[in-house]
């Protein structure tokens, strides 16, 4: 197993015990997620610890929930903890790099030369992941995972190095893309991402919810933010990039909300894609 992976499952650890602090945030992404019987089939990426999702209230509402990570130990024991180990209609896909580049990746520095076939496999090998899963499906959430998979490029090359931008615009379309393809048509996709943390922003715990939205405007136009999601550029980029804008019906950006997460608070926004 390659540092990278161990890194994020030793994150994944110091976040299980959190079912409590994420209540909210919970409610929140459960809400997102809940849909009438017309869409059966519902797959996360990003499930983990499954703290951000009531398993419970979403299997009245899908007749089949996918969960997918990379942290297998971190699926079994979240559907464990909800009572819903063994459940005939979960079904839990671990040891799956959404990225399909996660390998190659472990091996970046900030001294590594990349070439345009490396960027365009940031794309493209994401797709690797389509084979193992039983898609498409009719929902499918991205859980802030996105930003989990721009912080690998943080972590590897760096934020000085020359083509630092040029990746993570990568991951991202990548990322997007295959969020697309797991989709039936006239499904839906719902990308959930944390954009801001009180970690570059200590307040953020006391911003009162009613001002979240124009405080995290404010953050945007300061560049306080993670790299990579900005919530204008992901719906800027639904809209122009050749082949996600032609599989887009209507886009519907919803958020911000806050994510206590124990140590530090982040602000969270969505974008529910509806599929043509
Ligand atoms: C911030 S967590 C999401 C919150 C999580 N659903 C919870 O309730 O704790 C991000 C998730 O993305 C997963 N992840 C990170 N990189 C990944 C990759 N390359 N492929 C698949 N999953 C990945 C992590 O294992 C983690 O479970």
């Amino acid at each position: 197993m390659n540092s990278l992976i161990q890194r994020q499952i030793a994150f994944n650890l110091s976040s299980s015990n959190a079912w409590d602090a994420f209540a909210d945030h919970r409610s929140q992404v459960t809400s997102l997620l809940k849909h009438g019987s017309d869409l059966p089939r519902l797959c996360i990426l990003g499930a983990g610890n499954c703290n951000d999702l009531d398993l419970m209230t979403l299997i009245q509402f899908h007749q089949d929930i996918h969960l997918v990570d990379i942290d297998m130990d971190a699926l079994a024991q979240g559907v464990a903890k909800q009572n819903l180990a063994d459940h005939a209609h979960i079904h839990l896909h671990g040891g799956i790099d959404l990225t399909g580049m996660i390998d190659q990746m472990s091996h970046w520095s900030p001294n590594s030369a990349l070439t345009e076939t490396d960027i365009a496999a940031c794309i493209d090998a994401s797709a690797h992941c389509l084979a193992p899963l039983p898609g498409p499906f009719e929902v499918v959430a991205s859980t802030c995972l996105l930003s989990q998979l721009i912080k690998i490029v943080v972590d590897t090359i760096g934020e000085n190095h020359p083509q630092f931008v040029e990746v993570i615009q990568a991951i991202r379309l990548g990322h997007l893309r295959l969020l697309m393809q797991l989709i039936v048509l006239g499904g839906l996709g719902v990308l959930i991402t944390d954009v801001v943390s009180s970690d570059s922003y200590p307040p953020l715990a006391s911003v009162p919810a009613q001002d979240l939205s124009q405080v995290l405007v404010q953050l945007v136009r300061q560049g306080n933010f993670f790299h990579g999601v900005n919530p204008a550029a992901i719906v800027n980029l639904f809209r122009q990039d050749p082949v996600l804008s032609q599989q887009v019906a209507s886009l519907d950006p919803i958020g911000p909300w806050r994510w206590n997460f124990g140590p530090r608070h982040y602000a969270v926004i969505a974008v529910k894609i509806q599929k043509r």
